[in-house]
């Protein structure tokens, strides 16, 4: 097997992961210029010390999670970030490239820009749901090419990679290109992670958030599952004290087994509210499509999207458009709110017919 770093950028995979002291609960902590004493009020207290260069507690939590080991696990600052971290560990500037299947995550172009990697576009297949074209992939990818991002779920489309399509590509590119597969929506599919896959590929690179399904967008709070050379890796790329004490703080306490249950309540509910307001938006005139979604909104084709975008801001009600990329013209992303924004929802879109 080829070593995967062998991809990485010369300079990165020479970085040195920041050293953090091994600190005990009453170790006296004259090593990093803190201050000594906390300020008085209450929420502030611990927060003259620096947290942990690493959150060890929340990586382990987030690897239990996820059913991987600590070491196949870097907590990020949301998922966005486990995406620039790659773009840079990878990526020389000018020289190298990344594919990407759009429609997609924007971010996935955005960062790839700021990196200075030229992107080659790949389409999903209009006509056939949004399916990858692994066949176009496969031959859009040369020696520049050194990261394909698929999104599943994908975003916006909600449509699923199949698992044996992503391993017909890992095992093509094995020891050529890195796979990132990103599951920010997972937890609403019925198809399952891959991250146990990344045992077996050392191509592959698998992105989790707590942001969607756990409820913590405001934290700010990811992961990258990889195997755990490229783990390191990475966590070269990462400013020491990354995670805040206040954020790891909570990141953990809502991995607790009464959140996480609670969590999964909420998905269940998001899923059926997500099929409740399929079947309601079907019987509506302004409506032409509803794609199969695995996630926590819909992609809907409509027949015409200024007026329904106008509708719905008359009665408060925000959607996700794209005036801007024909490709996706016509079409309206909704995200499934609590049953009462969806019911507001249905009750503007169903008063245009
Ligand atoms: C497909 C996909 N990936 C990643 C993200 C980034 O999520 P976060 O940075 O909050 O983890 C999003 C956010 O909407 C997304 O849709």
């Amino acid at each position: 097997m080829m070593n995967i770093l062998s991809l990485a950028r010369p300079e990165v995979r020479g970085l040195v992961v920041y050293p953090g002291p091994d600190l005990g609960e009453n170790s006296i902590r004259l090593h990093a210029n803190e201050a000594a004493r906390a300020l008085d009020a209450l929420a502030l207290a611990g927060l003259n010390r620096y947290p942990d260069v690493r959150p060890a507690g929340l990586t382990r939590k987030m690897a239990e999670l996820y059913g991987v080991t600590a070491e196949n696990v870097l907590v990020t600052r949301g998922s966005s970030e486990g995406i620039d971290l790659l773009m840079r560990a990878f990526c020389v500037a000018g020289q190298d490239e990344v594919l990407l299947t759009p429609p997609a995550f924007e971010m996935y172009q955005v960062y790839a820009s700021i990196q200075g990697a030229a992107t080659v576009s790949v389409p999903l297949q209009a006509d056939k749901d949004y399916s990858v074209d692994a066949e176009a992939l496969l031959g859009a990818c040369n020696e520049r090419g050194k990261l394909i991002f698929l999104s599943s779920p994908n975003n916006p489309v909600g449509t699923v990679v199949p698992r044996q399509q992503i391993e017909k590509i890992l095992r093509a590119l094995e020891g050529k290109c890195v796979v990132v597969v990103d599951e920010a929506y997972v937890e609403f599919s019925e198809s399952g992670s891959l991250v146990s896959l990344v045992a077996e590929h050392e191509n592959l690179v698998v992105l989790r958030t707590l942001s969607k399904a756990y409820a913590l967008a405001g934290a700010r709070c990811g992961a990258v599952v990889a195997s755990p050379p490229l783990i390191v890796l990475l966590e070269g790329l990462l400013p020491p004290y990354a995670l805040s004490s206040p954020v790891v703080s909570l990141a953990e306490l809502a991995l607790s087994s009464r959140n996480i249950a609670c969590a999964r309540k909420n998905i269940r509910e998001t899923v059926a509210e997500r099929e409740r307001v399929r079947r309601m938006l079907a019987t509506c005139s302004v409506i032409e499509k509803i794609w199969p979604s695995e996630a926590n909104f819909l992609f809907v084709g409509v027949t015409d999207v200024d007026s329904v975008k106008k509708r719905l801001a008359e009665a408060g009600v925000i959607i996700r458009t794209y005036d801007d990329n024909s490709q996706l013209q016509g079409c309206v992303r909704i995200s499934i709110g609590t049953v009462d924004e969806n019911n507001s929802f249905l009750d503007a879109i169903r008063s245009l017919g």
